[in-house]
This record gives structure tokens, C-alpha cells and sequence, in this order.
């Protein structure tokens, strides 16, 4: 098993993808801190969006090198972590972790697994891996390796098999940065439990305004600035974002029209031209297949906002 761990982390550091069980379900992981392995991941699970995912970290220190720390996130961390609690902060203002893991949130999703393999991998690669379940979009969440195994074939990762998942079912998400926790997924740690330590939650099904679950979350950054779709070329005063050959472009989400490449520069070039020394931000057409369906739904949600 030591000798797998190091191929993993080896690999993590490479760039490259790794399977990995934890407590919960199998993970599809990559280094965090880099944006085309994490676009690699969208594009293995074949998402038609970007979902944030979790950053698994082996202990809290590891957790605080990425997210401002709150009295709430301290407390939940010392009594469940490692376990299937995954806690969501503001990302620190130099968090290295990537953007797109983020789906351009200032947050961020934390989670110290309670399975000794993981943490180990966690440890050997040096920084967090971020990583969601490992199946295929709209597929059940795997439990054992060989499910893993059946959804992906031959497409599958480095995988590392540590027998069936004990839990069985994904981690309880919770939003911490405020002072009462509010619950954005229920799983394998129950509420009854987190109350006790923490107090009431805030809840989707009791509280009005309660933040929205998952499915519904508003888990989408917008720049401040308007976006406009499809351009051939900017308007006077807006920022071009290019996609191919584009002389005239500020910055290029790929010059060699690789969407993978576009994916990991997405959050992070839209962030930079989001600068009021422009009017606004024109990006030339991405097309419409692979990972471009999830960057055009990306542009989509972000060009609709009212200013
Ligand atoms: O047990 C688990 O949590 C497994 C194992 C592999 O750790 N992972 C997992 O990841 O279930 P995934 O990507 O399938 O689900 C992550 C959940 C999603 O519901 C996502 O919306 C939420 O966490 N999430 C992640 N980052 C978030 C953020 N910044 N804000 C709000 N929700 C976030
Ligand atoms: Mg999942």
C-alpha cells in the first residue's frame, strides 16, 4: 500500500488524476492548486456544469493554509474531523487552491477524511486533493472500487482500492462562515449530532432563508461587470477574452482552441478583466462540445445577471 500511495501522490503532483477511497464514497481527485488537473475532473465526470468541490485536507492546520478560520469551523473540526464533515469558508485571500475548484466562489468546501489511506495520500502529495465522488455525472456515488472500475473501464484513473466505503453515503455539508451553521447537504454525519456541539442549524426545509441546497445553490460567481457572449470583437472600452487566434484579445482562455486549457483559465481570466477600467467583458465563442458546454453554461449564468 505505501508503495501505491507514493505512485498516487506522485502522480497528483504530476498533473494527473487518481482514484482514492475515503470513508464515504471513492474519490476522483487532483492536486488542488492546479487548474488543468481540476478541468481534468469535470471532464472525466463529463458535467455539463462546473460544481464546486471539496478540498480534502489531513488535518485542520492543512484546512487554514486555504479558508479564514471561523470560532464555529474551529469547534466543528475539533470534535468531527476526520470524519464525513465538510465544512464551507471564505477562501483566503492568497489560497492557491484553483479557481475552477472553487466554480469562481469565494469559498471554498473543506473535508478531513477519516480513512487512513487517504490521509496518507493527503499527506504524502503535501496539499489538498480536491475531489468528488468518482462516478460519472448523474450516476450513483461508488462504494467500492470496482464500481469505479464499471462506470469508467478503461478511462479509469490511478485507483487505489482500500475495500468497500464504511459510511456509504457522501459527507453532511455545512456552511460555516457565519455563527450558526447552515446545512447545505445532509449525509453521513447526522444534524442530531452537529447540533449537539454546535447548536441549532439553519436549515433548507425549516428556514425561509436558509442558503439553497446543492442543486439549487447559488453557487455561481458573477462578475461585477457585464458579460457579453459569442463576440467577434469587443465594443470601445470592453475587454476582449479570446478563444482561438485572437490578436486583439486582452487574455486568451487557449490560443490553441484546447477547452481543457479554456476550462482552467475560465474563473481566473474572467476574475482579472472584472476591473472597472473596462465597461465590460466581451468573450469570443467557445463551441459547443466536451468541456465547452460547461464554460458556455458558465458565460450564460454570468452575462444574465441584472446590473
Ligand atoms: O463524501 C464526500 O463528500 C465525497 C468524498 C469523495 O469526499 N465527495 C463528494 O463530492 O460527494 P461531490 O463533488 O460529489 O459533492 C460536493 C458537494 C456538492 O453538493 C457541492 O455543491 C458542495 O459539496 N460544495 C462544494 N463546494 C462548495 C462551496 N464552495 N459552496 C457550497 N457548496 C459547495
Ligand atoms: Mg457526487
Amino acid at each position: 500500500m505505501r508503495k501505491e500511495i507514493k505512485e498516487a501522490a506522485r502522480l497528483l503532483r504530476a498533473g494527473k488524476l487518481v482514484v482514492f477511497p475515503t470513508e464515504t464514497v471513492y474519490g476522483l481527485g487532483a492536486l488542488a492548486t492546479d487548474d488543468k488537473a481540476v478541468a481534468s475532473i469535470y471532464e472525466l465526470k463529463g458535467r455539463p456544469t462546473f460544481n464546486p468541490l471539496i478540498a480534502h485536507v489531513d488535518t485542520p492546520e492543512m484546512a487554514e493554509k486555504y479558508v479564514e478560520m471561523t470560532p464555529l469551523a474551529k469547534k466543528l473540526m475539533n470534535e468531527f474531523w476526520p470524519g464525513p464533515l465538510t465544512l464551507v469558508l471564505k477562501r483566503k485571500k492568497d489560497c492557491t487552491v484553483s479557481l475552477l475548484a472553487s466554480a469562481g466562489l469565494d469559498t471554498l468546501a473543506v473535508r478531513c477524511p477519516k480513512n487512513q489511506i487517504a490521509l496518507d495520500l493527503i499527506h504524502e502529495t503535501g496539499e489538498a486533493i480536491v475531489a468528488p465522488s468518482a462516478n460519472p455525472s448523474g450516476e450513483v456515488s461508488p462504494t467500492t472500487a470496482q464500481h469505479v472500475i464499471s462506470s469508467f473501464g478503461e478511462r479509469t484513473p490511478f485507483l487505489i482500492d482500500g475495500g468497500p466505503c464504511q459510511v456509504g453515503l457522501e459527507s453532511t455539508v455545512l456552511l460555516v462562515t457565519g455563527e450558526k451553521a447552515a446545512v447545505l447537504r445532509y449525509g453521513g454525519l447526522s444534524i442530531d449530532d452537529i447540533e449537539s456541539v454546535c447548536g441549532p442549524t439553519i436549515r433548507p426545509e425549516k428556514d425561509q432563508d436558509a442558503p439553497m441546497s446543492p442543486g439549487q445553490l447559488k453557487s455561481h460567481y458573477a462578475p461585477h461587470l457585464p458579460l457579453r457572449m459569442n463576440a467577434l470583437e469587443a465594443f470601445e472600452g470592453e475587454a476582449l477574452l479570446g478563444f482561438g487566434k485572437a490578436p486583439h484579445a486582452v487574455l486568451n482562455l487557449s490560443e490553441k482552441e484546447d477547452l481543457k486549457e479554456a476550462a482552467a483559465n475560465l474563473f481566473s481570466m474572467v476574475r482579472q478583466l472584472d476591473n472597472p477600467k473596462y465597461t465590460g467583458i466581451a468573450v469570443m465563442p467557445v463551441p459547443m462540445e466536451g468541456l465547452g458546454y460547461a464554460i458556455n453554461d458558465r458565460l450564460k449564468r454570468a452575462s444574465y445577471k441584472k446590473k
